[in-house]
């Protein structure tokens, strides 16, 4: 028998040669690395835990982000996102991600300041935008401007200098926005709009999204402010799929611009980020509310997936989606109704009452509405997903910086179970070949 000096430990046994061992528990998980000593002979490398999706593994130690999927709670730094999405802004959020606590009156003026301060972009890289074709999806062009950022900071790639790497977390937050903006202007054919600096974070985005020959442009208050809270619902959400691209990228110990490129190539795809594109593209292929049933039909066969619906942790409701239900009434006063919500809204009430959604627990999750809101806001559609990465960015990067910080992390490095060939010989296969 092995035992180990641990408190807390799990008892098993090897029916393989009835040894048995004691596994230590530390926080509530066993160390992947301690079922290394359950062998059959010295010749065995020792016990993997398969595991392809993360579904039950802890890749980190992290004390950002925490969820509560059973019972709808999500926390920044310990702060329930309710009570944040209420009384902050996406800039204070995003400085207690990235610093632990809350700023005060002077930490969140100067915080802000230097954010105004580096928002423009470097002129060069309006030339790679004006290179994409006019059709060239908005979030391929954030992942190439942000992936080339990193060629004009060649000291960024000096993570463990804390100025430095300040900076650049810095640059990346007050960047995004324009290189997100002049995205959609070049798709449009629009002239870039500059950032203006005495506009709020979202206020600025809003200005260099729309500003047309007005000499100064003003936001609405109301979707400005609208605007702030969807970021700040988007801001962290633990160790989601780009979260942990962010991660297993910096682990490499590259630059946070090609690691936060990285992360926005993950947030792309539709069963991510991209979702709420997909949404949306969804609704208005339904069209009606009388063609919901046969659409929740097609989903019960298999056929489809209800987009905006289902999440990993989330298993009873997403408590972002309900803050955003009532971000969308707010903005409908500006803007008028989205004729969409109908079908939304059906699409809802039928699948929370329909055994199928209700045993898989699916749930409308944080983009189920929010391309609702985006579109009433006069969003294309394609800038949806990077709408989340505007607001991703300060997680991605708290998240980066704890990983890179951690002396725990080494290059992320998953083992494999080797299902393929044994080993064989060209011999015949060449003879073969030459024929
Ligand atoms: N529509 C229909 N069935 C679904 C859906 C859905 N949206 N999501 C999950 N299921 C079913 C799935 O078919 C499976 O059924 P069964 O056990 O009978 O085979 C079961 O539920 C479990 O599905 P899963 O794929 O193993 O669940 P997951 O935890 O791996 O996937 C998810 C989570 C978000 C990828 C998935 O729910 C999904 O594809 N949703 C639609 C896309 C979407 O809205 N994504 C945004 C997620 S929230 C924002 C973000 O994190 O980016």
């Amino acid at each position: 028998m092995t035992t180990n000096e641990h408190t807390e430990a799990l008892k098993v046994t090897d029916t393989r040669t009835g040894r048995i061992y004691d596994i230590g528990i530390v926080d509530g998980a066993v160390h992947a690395t301690d079922l290394r000593q359950i062998k059959t002979g010295n010749e065995d490398f020792g016990l993997l835990s398969y595991d392809p999706a993360f579904l039950n593994t802890a890749s980190c130690r992290s004390a950002i982000t925490y969820i509560d999927g059973d019972r709808g709670i999500l926390r920044y730094r310990g702060y329930p996102i309710e009570e944040l999405a209420e009384q902050c802004s996406f800039l204070e959020v995003a400085y207690l991600l990235l610093h632990g606590e809350l700023a005060d009156k002077a930490e969140l003026e100067e915080w802000t300041d230097t954010i105004r301060n580096h928002t423009f972009i470097h002129e060069s890289i309006k030339k790679f935008i004006d290179g994409f074709h006019p059709d060239a999806h908005p979030m391929g062009i954030l992942v190439s401007t942000l992936a080339a950022l990193s060629t004009f900071y060649p000291d960024a790639k000096e993570i463990f200098d804390d100025d430095r790497r300040k900076s650049h977390i810095v640059r990346l937050i007050a960047k995004i926005p324009t290189l997100a903006a002049f995205a959609h202007r070049h798709a449009f054919g629009l002239p870039y709009a500059y950032p203006d600096d005495d506009l709020s974070y979202p206020g600025n985005f809003l200005n260099m999204m729309w500003k047309a020959t007005e000499l100064k442009y003003r936001p609405d208050p109301a979707l400005e402010r609208a605007l702030d809270v969807l970021l700040i619902l988007h801001a962290d959400h633990e160790q989601n799929c780009s979260a942990n691209v962010m991660r297993a990228v910096g682990s490499a110990h590259s630059d946070p611009y090609s690691s936060a490129s990285a992360a926005a190539a993950a947030l792309y795809g539709p069963l991510h980020g991209g979702a709420n594109e997909a949404v949306l593209k969804m609704l208005a292929g339904i069209g009606t509310v009388e063609n919901v049933p046969d659409h929740l039909a097609r989903v019960k066969r298999g056929e489809i997936r209800l987009m905006g619906f289902g999440h990993r942790v989330y298993k009873n409701f997403d408590p972002r989606a309900k803050i955003i239900k009532r971000v969308a009434s707010e903005v409908f006063e500006v803007t008028g109704r989205n004729p969409l919500l109908d079908v939304a809204l059906e699409l809802e009430k039928r699948a929370l009452e329909d055994p199928y959604f209700v045993e898989h627990k699916l749930y409308p999750n944080v983009d189920f509405y929010s391309g609702i809101i985006y579109q009433a806001m006069g969003f294309p559609v394609e800038m949806f997903p990077v709408l989340f990465a505007i607001g991703r960015m300060p997680g991605w990067l708290a998240q980066w910086e704890e990983g890179i910080l951690d002396p725990d992390q080494k290059i992320s490095r998953p083992r494999q179970l080797y299902v393929g060939p044994e080993e064989r010989h060209l011999g015949l296969a060449a003879s073969s070949r030459s024929r």
